[in-house]
């Protein structure tokens, strides 16, 4: 093989190389622009994602607020007429009492009774739903705070009807939390209200709250012995005007855990119920560990 051979033929093989080389060098770009295609769609999709969560985000908000508003709004104007037909039945009463006397017919005192009788219910509602409204709107800030603040505010507000129903409560050393003290009073005055209420008659209410902290939280616990709640409604009973019972049975509106439920969920927490082995509930929830 002469010179002139030899060269042309490493020419020949480096002329395969390069185009070996371009072709691989087309081949990858074309890869890469397939995946900066993918990649730009991707994005493209995400940012949709994203806008469209701000935008659900805002009106979300705007929707509780405007449900807060009108909750706030019925209960607050609904009370001005509702007063107006208690005393305006109670009159009647009294003047048909004292123009008939004894002749006042039992049907006459019946449906001055049910007039009466619906109005407090009505009432109770309302203040319910006007207690639910302003549940877990800023008033005090969030801040580090003893459990045991709030839990004697509400053991305070239930004094009465603790010593009526000569109601056993139990609690031991209570860590501090990240909280808003009358937000957390309102939540324990509701569930040892319940504790209370849904107890097997002729058996005295006992109450026991305990609470652990566990890394960044706090869990506490609100046990009774009274009639339990079977694991069916165990969802069911932190909607609001959801009962198990007739209020003939046991009174009430079904707003307390609804209550609870919006003043956990404002700080960031859970909230559950669970049942005892030896009947009886107990209600958990969480708040942040005070910093
Ligand atoms: N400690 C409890 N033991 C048994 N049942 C309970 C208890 N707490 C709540 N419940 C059930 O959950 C329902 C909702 O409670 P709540 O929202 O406080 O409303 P209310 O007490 O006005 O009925 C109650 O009607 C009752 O059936
Ligand atoms: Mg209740």
């Amino acid at each position: 093989m002469d010179d002139l051979e030899l060269l042309q033929r490493a020419l020949a093989r480096e002329r395969a190389a390069r185009k070996e080389a371009e072709r691989l060098l087309e081949q990858k770009s074309l890869e890469l622009y397939d995946r900066n295609r993918a990649l730009e769609t991707e994005v493209g999709e995400r940012r949709r994602i994203e806008a469209s969560l701000r935008e659900y985000a805002t009106a979300l908000a705007r929707s509780n607020a405007e449900l807060e508003q009108f909750a706030y709004v019925a209960s607050h104007d609904l009370q001005a007429p509702l007063r107006g037909i208690v005393g305006f039945s109670q009159l009647l009463g009294r003047r048909l009492q004292a123009q008939l006397g004894a002749a006042l017919d039992s049907d006459c005192r019946e449906y001055l009774q049910f007039i009466d009788d619906g109005a407090r219910s009505l009432r109770n509602v309302i203040n319910d739903l006007l207690e639910f409204s302003r549940a877990g709107l800023a008033s005090d800030a969030i801040a580090a705070l003893p459990l045991e603040i709030p839990l004697q505010r509400a053991l305070a507000e239930l004094g009465p009807v603790l010593r009526s129903t000569g109601t056993e409560v139990r609690f031991s050393a209570l860590p501090s939390v990240m909280g808003e003290e009358t937000q957390l009073a309102q939540l324990l005055r509701n569930l040892i209200d319940n504790a209370i209420k849904y107890v097997v008659p002729g058996v005295p209410p006992s109450i026991e709250i305990e609470a652990s902290t566990k890394g960044v939280e706090v869990q506490v616990s609100v046990a009774d012995n009274g009639i339990g709640i079977s694991p069916e409604h165990r969802e069911r009973v932190f909607q609001i005007f959801q009962r198990l019972h007739t209020s003939e049975e046991y009174p009430g509106t079904g707003v307390g855990l609804a209550i609870c439920k919006k003043v956990v969920d404002r700080h960031g927490g859970r909230l559950w119920v669970e049942s005892q082995e030896q009947g009886g509930s107990v209600f958990f929830f969480t708040l942040p560990a005070a910093l």
